[in-house]
């Protein structure tokens, strides 16, 4: 099915074609925020030990580790192997996020994963985590918003500890894209890959926390990138997909940075979804965001969905690029359309006690 993208300023067409009234601009209310703040206190992640080269891929489909690092910057990514759960992966990630915080399973109030690929239709990952973990006084739930699962996981974790009805939630997303990518697809099969981030979200007396988040969708660009339930497999017009992606993740994170009384010069790193190192270029471009700013991570761990930015993440703080008390804008894009960005202070109260 063709889909022709609306020209700016024109009614956005719809699935069969047809014209859609034009969508009046809405005023977003600003976020509350008041007494407690959401911020983020641990970090944890895990990849699958099977490395899959460019290289490697060379061997079974017809494409060149120079096309693929050219047009997208990754070089390698991991998998699971045969059988493998992701259950125990995404619960190493967690243990290691609760002890980079200080904290314990039994503190933890509610487990949230982000997750497109589960290892059971039913029940989701949240529950196996949480019993594993030991959190036995957690209530544990998946979300699914693909690749923009993270920011908002993120953004529920914060109104769950701003608005008192949480005091420690367990981030996680945790994905598995193996199991869903067509491995005779060269288009789709080199982009993605397997992997686990996860974070402590926990209130404090914070000036910036978990600021400015801003979450969008768009069902009527669900046929460019989706995978059916019978299926299973994932599709996606690459080209559209590109260009939605860079429009939505400027535009939030320009509207988030707002929210948050901040611009671009307050930003100390840029961590995008990593799904195409010319997509993370385009938007810091966009947003005027200096290159050494720029987070990539998409040449070692691929297109992990929503496990992409806590991936990065993680990656940048052992690097030594993220320190506590920076300024982190996020952004992401993924299937439905789905998006999000948010301003984050990092680790905020670690550098306040510091
Ligand atoms: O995570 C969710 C969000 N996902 C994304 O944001 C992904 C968005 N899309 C992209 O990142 C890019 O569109 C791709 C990486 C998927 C593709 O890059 P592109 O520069 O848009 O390439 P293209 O689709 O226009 O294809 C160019 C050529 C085609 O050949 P012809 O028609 O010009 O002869 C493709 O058949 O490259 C060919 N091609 C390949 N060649 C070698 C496509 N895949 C491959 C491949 N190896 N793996």
């Amino acid at each position: 099915m063709s889909t022709v993208l609306p020209r700016p300023g024109a009614a956005p067409a719809t699935r069969n074609g047809t014209a859609a009234a034009p969508r009046p601009a809405r005023v977003r209310p600003a976020a509350r925020r008041r007494g407690l703040t959401a911020g983020i206190f641990g970090i944890g992640s895990a990849l699958p030990e099977r490395v899959v080269t460019n290289r490697d891929l060379e061997q079974v489909l017809d494409t060149s580790d120079e096309w693929i690092v050219r047009r997208t910057g990754i070089r390698e990514r991991r998998r699971l192997g045969e059988g493998e759960l992701l259950a125990p992966l995404a619960t190493q990630a967690c243990a290691d996020a609760l002890a980079d915080a200080g904290r314990t399973a039994d503190e933890v109030d509610v487990v949230l994963v982000s997750t497109v690929t589960p290892d059971r239709v039913t029940p989701g990952l949240a529950p196996e985590i949480a019993r594993a973990l030991g959190a036995t006084g957690a209530s544990a739930v998946d979300l699914s918003a693909a690749c923009a699962g993270f920011l908002y996981a993120l953004d529920h974790a914060a109104a769950l500890v701003e608005s008192g009805r949480a005091g420690v939630v367990l981030v996680c997303a945790a994905e598995a894209l193996s199991r869903i990518v067509d491995h005779t697809d060269r288009s789709t099969a080199v982009l993605f890959g397997d992997g686990v981030g996860a974070v402590v979200v926990a209130g404090g007396d914070l000036d910036l926390g978990l600021a400015g988040f801003v979450l969008g969708a768009d069902g009527e660009q669900a046929d460019l990138l989706y995978a059916d339930a019978e299926a299973r497999v994932l599709r996606m017009q690459g080209q559209e997909v590109y260009r939605h992606a860079v429009r939505r993740m400027s535009a939030a994170t320009a509207e988030a940075l707002q929210r948050a009384g901040l611009t671009t010069d307050d930003v100390d790193l840029f961590v995008a979804h990593q799904a195409n190192r010319r997509i993370i270029d385009a938007v810091a471009a966009e947003l005027h965001v200096p290159s050494e700013k720029v987070v990539l991570d998409v040449h070692r761990a691929a297109n992990t969905s929503s496990a992409s930015i806590p991936l990065a993440l993680h990656q940048a703080e052992r690097d030594g690029l993220l320190k506590p008390g920076m300024t982190v804008a996020l952004a992401a894009f993924g299937a439905g359309f789905v998006w999000g960005a948010g301003v984050v202070a990092w680790k905020e109260r670690v550098h306040a006690c510091a």
